[in-house]
């Protein structure tokens, strides 16, 4: 006979550490189905009474299939819009219009859930939300600029509802294109097909996309940085509520700067594959393993894979740079071995000369004080300084030239040719305060304190070249201007 005063299961006398872990076994089941049932509970109500903004996805193709999939999950209700039926029907059946890791899963929970659903009626799809992202192709054009076709078309389709809309919309660019395109050409159209006003009617915002196909979904939840380019303060606060669960910092910028740092982004990119290409290239020429190379390269984060080098400035020089970027392509040719890229570096640091040459030239002026001469502030080198070449050229083409720089002197040996020795000791100032009384224009090569004095005491009617961007808020009653800013 069993013994009923032992714990059973079903009838079943069973022994003690069994009772014991069956019961645990049915707990720990019982605890996942409830959890798994409050979560489902949780987000079905989130459909029906949610805080977040809905949101309109305009182009399901890579960045849309994917912001769709992943915004619904973080609980936002999402209605994507796109003309092929074809991707409508795959995410309505909870199925992944293209191969990328965890999208079916992410589409086929948001369908269940009731967050996501998709749509070809454009106008339905942004009467029901209150923020439409277009993330439509931008795909180059025969001459190598970006189409706008498509984006055209989704801006009259968003003017058309906002037309019908009586409450405040925000749209949010992510589709790639350059910089000044949003303000200029999209915004004029949604304008125009709405008769609403930006600003006052709907918010805008540029929000460069930084996924990486294949890692697509990590990186929407894990992205480098957000950047949000808004034209008010309202559209950046508004915008602000679709990545508060998102782990990066928020960057509020310009429109134009939103636009264009994803461009830059790209490039940089494209160039640091191309050099590992060509450094590979000629390692292997060289018989010298380029991953053993890189590797080291890749350790130094303080010059090499950092900040250093990289804000815009003036043209390289010095002792090293110059010669060694000649050095390792004359290795090139002999080894031959073609770097298009690294062969070309000293061919962009010249033109970079010349730029500053025809920003003097478009000035109506003759005299030039160079504020700073050496390569770079704190040293009394002038090997192949960029400051002294510029001297060199504007002394050819007949102004009348002028420096001051507190490691040199009137007697400082400035070139080994004793003609050019002599003519560029010549100009040299013992005075900073000298300067401004000889020179309309200023060209500032080094950003030190004794340059702030000489820029903040120049007067309305001197000019002023900055090469090196001084420090940010100078005062001067010249006029300014950057070489590259
Ligand atoms: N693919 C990437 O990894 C990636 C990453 C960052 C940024 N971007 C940029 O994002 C944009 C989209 O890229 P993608 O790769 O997803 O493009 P895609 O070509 O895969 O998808 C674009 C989708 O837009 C749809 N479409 C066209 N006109 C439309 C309209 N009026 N309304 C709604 N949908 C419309 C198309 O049918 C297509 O499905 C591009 O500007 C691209 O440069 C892409």
């Amino acid at each position: 006979m069993n013994d009923l005063t032992n714990p059973t299961k079903n009838g079943y006398a069973i022994n003690g550490n069994l009772a014991e872990e069956l019961v645990d076994y049915e707990t720990t089941i019982q605890e996942n189905i409830n959890a798994r049932l409050t979560d489902r509970f949780s987000k079905l109500r989130l459909a029906a009474n949610n805080t977040k903004p809905s949101l309109s996805i305009l182009g399901l193709g890579y960045v849309g299939a994917v912001s769709s999939a992943c915004f619904s999950d973080l609980g936002f209700n999402v209605i994507g819009v796109d003309p092929d039926i074809d991707k409508i029907d795959c995410i309505n059946n909870g199925k992944s219009p293209i191969v990328e890791k965890d999208l079916d899963k992410l589409l086929k929970a948001g369908r269940e859930d009731n967050m996501i659903q998709a749509t070809y009626d454009t106008v339905a799809a942004i009467l029901n939300t209150e923020v439409t992202l277009v993330s439509v192709g931008t795909p180059s054009d025969a001459d190598g600029g970006c189409d706008l076709k498509y984006l055209r078309q989704a801006c009259a389709q968003i003017g058309e509802a906002l037309r019908l809309k009586s409450t405040y919309h925000l749209i949010v660019m992510r589709s790639t294109i350059p910089p000044g395109t949003t303000r200029d050409v999209l915004l004029p159209i949604i304008e125009e097909y709405s008769g609403k006003e930006r600003g006052k009617d709907f918010g805008v915002c540029f929000n460069p996309e930084f996924l990486r196909e294949s890692t697509a979904v990590e990186d929407f939840y894990h992205p480098p940085i957000t950047v949000l380019g808004a034209i008010d303060e309202r559209s950046l606060e508004f915008s602000r509520k679709l990545y508060e669960d998102v782990d990066a910092e928020i960057i509020g910028t310009s429109l134009e700067a939103a636009e264009f740092v994803k461009y830059v982004d790209n490039t940089w990119h494209a160039l640091k594959v191309t050099f590992g290409n060509e450094v590979g290239r000629l390692c292997k020429a060289a018989n010298v393993d380029s991953h053993d190379v890189m590797n080291i390269f890749l350790k130094d984060t303080k010059l090499n894979i950092s900040p250093y080098y990289l804000k815009p400035g003036f043209a390289y020089g010095g002792s090293c740079l110059p010669k060694d970027t000649r050095g390792i392509s004359h290795l090139a040719r002999s080894l031959n071995v073609d770097l298009p890229v690294i062969n070309n570096i000293p061919a962009s640091n010249e033109s970079h000369i010349e730029h500053a040459m025809d920003m003097i030239g478009d000035l109506d002026v003759k005299t030039v004080g160079l504020v700073g001469i050496t390569f770079k502030a704190g040293t009394d080198d002038l090997r192949e300084s960029p400051a002294i070449e510029l001297m060199k050229r504007l002394l050819i083409k007949g102004y009348k030239v002028k420096f001051y720089d507190p490691c040199i002197t009137p007697v400082s040996f400035l070139d080994k040719d004793p003609q050019w020795n002599e003519r560029l000791q010549a100009c040299c100032l013992a005075s900073a305060d000298e300067l401004n009384a000889e020179s309309e224009l200023l060209v500032v090569t080094h950003s030190q304190p004794y340059a702030t004095q000489v820029v903040e005491d120049a007067t309305d009617d001197m000019h002023v070249i900055d090469v090196v961007r001084m420090a940010e808020g100078i005062q001067t009653e010249a006029a300014y201007q950057g070489i590259g800013w």
